[in-house]
């Protein structure tokens, strides 16, 4: 029998420092009631100096193993979704795997921002069913805070994202009592200007210029109405498609955990599947839009708040950079 990969610990971890919307207004011509109606955010979490993302990555994967019971020894690989390594290279999967104490077991990145921890789950997904690894450990975390200008020219960017990290322990189950029913991955390339992080990358000579730090143009660049307007219809289609793909209907789901954006792209998924807010998942009032991190932040928090319980089928939705967008149906 094919084993299931099943979810048996889920953490999550944010830097204390907490940052409001008030305090942004301090820094740039902006406003408490314009972040919060257009977005639903309201404060977020951001790093002290010196901590970078395998950091939080850490803090999260040590809540996960205990709540899996599960010691950092037994995991046999490290799946690491994020868009702000804390290096160019190596990836910030290799340091989390020291930082656990660990020597040898193989450490990935995954690069696709957003929808970077689905994935990221959808590979674990893979290595559990063909029998290759046993216990994996998925993380989704970002540092975004030192690569936002925090001054009227970057504020469209700026109020937006926010730091941390989530993470879970996958392992194989042969019960045949749910786990992962299906992944979903998409992408389509052709949007890649309409959110981005230019530099430094390999494509200019040379990938950095002082004339890059007065212009601007190291910060990331994002047409919001478009990634908005594409966002909501991608979200529907790819929950569509896991509920189609295992003949499940939206009746007998009991969380959609989208990836957290905004608040108003939640609302319009829960609209369009007649869902109240209750049954779409949003913490984003708290932690800003944390990237790969926020979905694995959302199912840890949902999970400790008693939101998902044994036999609940749950799905996880994003759409983001690339454009990439994913769902999972899991029963838990
Ligand atoms: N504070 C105050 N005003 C701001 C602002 C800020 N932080 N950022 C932009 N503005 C201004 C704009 O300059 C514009 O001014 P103008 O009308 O004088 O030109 C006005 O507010 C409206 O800007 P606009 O970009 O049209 O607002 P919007 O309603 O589209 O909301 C987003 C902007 C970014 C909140 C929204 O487009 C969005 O959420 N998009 C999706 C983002 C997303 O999901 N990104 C992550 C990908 S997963």
């Amino acid at each position: 029998m094919t084993p299931r990969s099943r979810i048996i610990g889920t953490g999550f971890y944010v830097p204390e420092k907490v940052v409001t919307n008030f305090d942004l207004e301090k820094l740039m011509d902006t406003s408490d009631q314009w972040i919060r109606e257009r977005t639903g955010i309201v404060e977020r979490r951001f790093v002290e100096p010196g901590v970078g993302t395998s950091d939080l990555a850490l803090e999260a994967s040590k809540n996960a193993l205990k709540n899996a019971g599960t010691a950092a020894e037994e995991l046999d690989f490290i799946i690491l979704a994020t868009l702000s390594p804390d290096y160019c290279f190596p990836g910030s999967a290799c340091l989390l795997q020291t930082k656990l104490g660990l020597k040898k077991i193989g450490a990935l990145d995954v690069r696709t921002q957003c929808t970077g921890f689905i994935y990221a789950l959808s590979i674990a997904d893979q290595y559990i069913k063909t029998g290759m690894y046993n216990k994996i450990l998925v993380v989704g975390a970002e540092v975004h805070s030192n690569a936002l200008e925090m001054s009227t020219r970057g504020r469209d960017i700026s109020v937006l994202f926010g730091d941390g990290a989530g993470a879970v322990v996958v392992e194989a189950d042969e019960s045949g009592n749910g786990g992962i029913l299906s992944t979903h991955l998409h992408a389509d390339g052709k949007y890649a200007r309409e959110l981005m992080g230019e530099h430094p990358g390999s494509i200019r000579h040379p990938r950095v210029t002082p004339e890059m730090l007065d212009s601007g143009e190291l910060n990331a660049y994002m047409n919001g109405r478009a990634v908005f307007k594409h966002a909501v219809v991608r979200f529907c289609e790819a929950i569509e498609e896991a509920l189609k793909t295992n003949n499940v209907d939206i009746q007998s789901v009991r969380l959609i955990i989208p990836h957290q954006a905004n608040v108003r792209i939640t609302e319009a998924v829960a609209q369009r599947f007649g869902l109240t807010l209750e049954r779409v998942y949003s913490n984003i009032h708290k932690y800003g839009n944390t990237t790969a991190a926020s979905i694995p932040i959302a199912l840890a928090e949902a999970v400790a708040e008693g939101k998902v319980k044994q036999g609940d089928n749950i799905v996880l939705v994003a759409f983001g950079s690339g454009f990439t967008w994913a769902s999972a149906l899991i029963k838990w």
